[in-house]
């Protein structure tokens, strides 16, 4: 059977998942986003062809068939822009019916808040869906009494909307409806049910990649709540979302060497110094489109163990660890507060401080390097990574398959680190 597999960031975003993504979906036939909107944008490099996509899989760009969840909060505005920029895509692309419409007002209402949003309405979008009858789906989208169910929504919405300056209701609602009738007719052709395309794929032997967005820290119940995103990023609600049987596939997270934050919440382990301040410059460590600095922080075992652990990571892909290079660093291994210390991560993060373990240092090395070790293999790594990888695979009990050099593609290594850390991960 092909090697389906689910890949989830570890920590809280912004993981170089799209790398990962990239080299694992090389040979799949579907690539399917579960979770998210177009809160999480990717760049993706084929043929010397730059491609920006916001709500689109990046395996549209690489020909596959690709599938949108029921759990994604769609724009259909940012959908119709990734669709330009495949234009002479062949493959097959599926948008569910049951994925919610985010509607101009979302983005009216979602002003980025307390919690420090992408203000891309996914937050309000959500909050219809939990009403359960102020909300849109791609169903209601395309169904013939769409114009009823609008009406009735707005209804119900109309007090906030009049606080947002809206005036005249009735013109609103033909505003609102001109601009849904036409995503109508543009997406009638690919909305579908994603799910059961994705279950029929997996009967006829397909391999199918499940692309997470953001990641599992902003997950919308296991999460450092309440500064999470509106979904389940995690892979257990991939599959409750999706209808897909977990069993199906393999669970690959990807942990950055250090993590990073954007928006407000805690973050145990931030470095707000010199060190920090050249792990965000080093890493590039700014948005792609907003352009909002990430924070940077210490490697956290604590809260990668955790992040292992409710998503069942079978493997870790690590990724951008060139940018540790000629910094000396170290790990959270537990976190205490007063007396007590735990090794798990606690919900509520108020008062714990992070119990770091011992120092690691490797050299700088230059991109030729780099391709060298990825050719030679696992053993070619300099000691003090490897002592870095290992220790992250036994605190995580999690073996590591990938680990990324740089950000070129090729400069992957895979050769003898599943074997090499299997042995620290029991
Ligand atoms: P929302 O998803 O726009 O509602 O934002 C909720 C929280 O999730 C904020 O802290 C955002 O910064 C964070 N967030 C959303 N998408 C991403 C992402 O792609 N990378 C990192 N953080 C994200």
């Amino acid at each position: 059977m092909a090697e389906n597999t689910i890949i989830i960031g570890a920590y809280w975003g912004d993981e170089g998942k799209g790398k990962i993504v990239d080299l694992i979906a090389a040979d799949a036939d579907w690539v399917a986003r579960f979770n998210g909107g177009d809160n999480a944008g990717h760049t993706i490099v084929a043929e010397g062809k730059k491609t920006i996509l916001h709500i689109l899989p990046s395996g549209a760009v690489r020909g596959k068939n690709v599938a949108i969840g029921p759990d994604v909060f769609v724009n259909p505005e940012a959908l119709l822009k990734d669709l330009q920029s495949v234009k002479d895509y062949k493959g097959r692309i599926v948008v569910d019916e049951r994925a919610h419409v985010i509607l101009p007002y979302h983005l009216t209402l979602d002003d980025g808040g307390k919690l420090g949003t992408t203000k891309r309405g996914i937050g309000p979008a959500a909050e219809d869906r939990a009403s359960r009858t102020r909300d849109i789906t791609f169903s209601d989208l395309i169904s013939e009494k769409f114009r009823e169910k609008l009406h009735e929504v707005l209804k119900e919405k109309e007090p906030v909307l009049r606080n947002t300056g809206i005036s005249n209701m009735a013109d609103y609602e033909n505003e609102v409806s001109r601009t849904c009738s036409e995503y109508a007719s543009r997406m009638k052709p690919l909305i579908g049910n994603a799910g059961l395309e994705l279950h029929n794929a997996i009967q006829r032997g397909e391999k199918v990649i499940l692309e997470g967005a953001q990641a599992a820290l902003l997950d919308i119940v296991h999460g450092t709540r309440p500064y999470v995103t509106s979904s389940n990023t995690t892979a257990g609600g991939a599959f409750a979302n999706l209808g897909l049987n977990p069993m199906h596939f393999k669970v690959v997270g990807v942990a950055k060497a250090y993590p990073t934050r954007v928006g407000e919440g805690p973050f145990p382990t931030e470095l707000k110094n010199e060190l920090g301040r050249r792990i965000q410059e080093d890493g590039h460590e700014f948005g792609a489109t907003t352009g909002r600095p990430r924070k940077a922080g210490m490697p956290d075992f604590v809260a990668l163990r955790y992040s292992a652990r409710i998503n069942s990571f079978d493997e870790i892909a690590v990724t951008k660890l060139d940018v540790l290079a000629g910094k000396e660093f170290t790990a959270a291994v537990k976190y205490e507060k007063e007396r007590e210390t735990t090794e798990n991560f606690p919900f509520m993060l108020e008062g714990w401080q992070p119990v770091y373990g011992k120092t690691y240092y490797f050299e700088s090395f230059t991109e030729a390097e780099a391709e060298r070790m990825c050719k030679e293999g696992y053993t070619s790594l300099p000691a003090g990574m490897r002592d870095y990888l290992e220790d992250m695979a036994a605190a995580i009990k999690t073996p590591i398959s990938m680990v990324s050099l740089s950000p070129k593609r090729e400069v992957t290594l895979t050769k003898g680190v599943l074997e090499a850390t299997a042995k620290f991960a029991k």
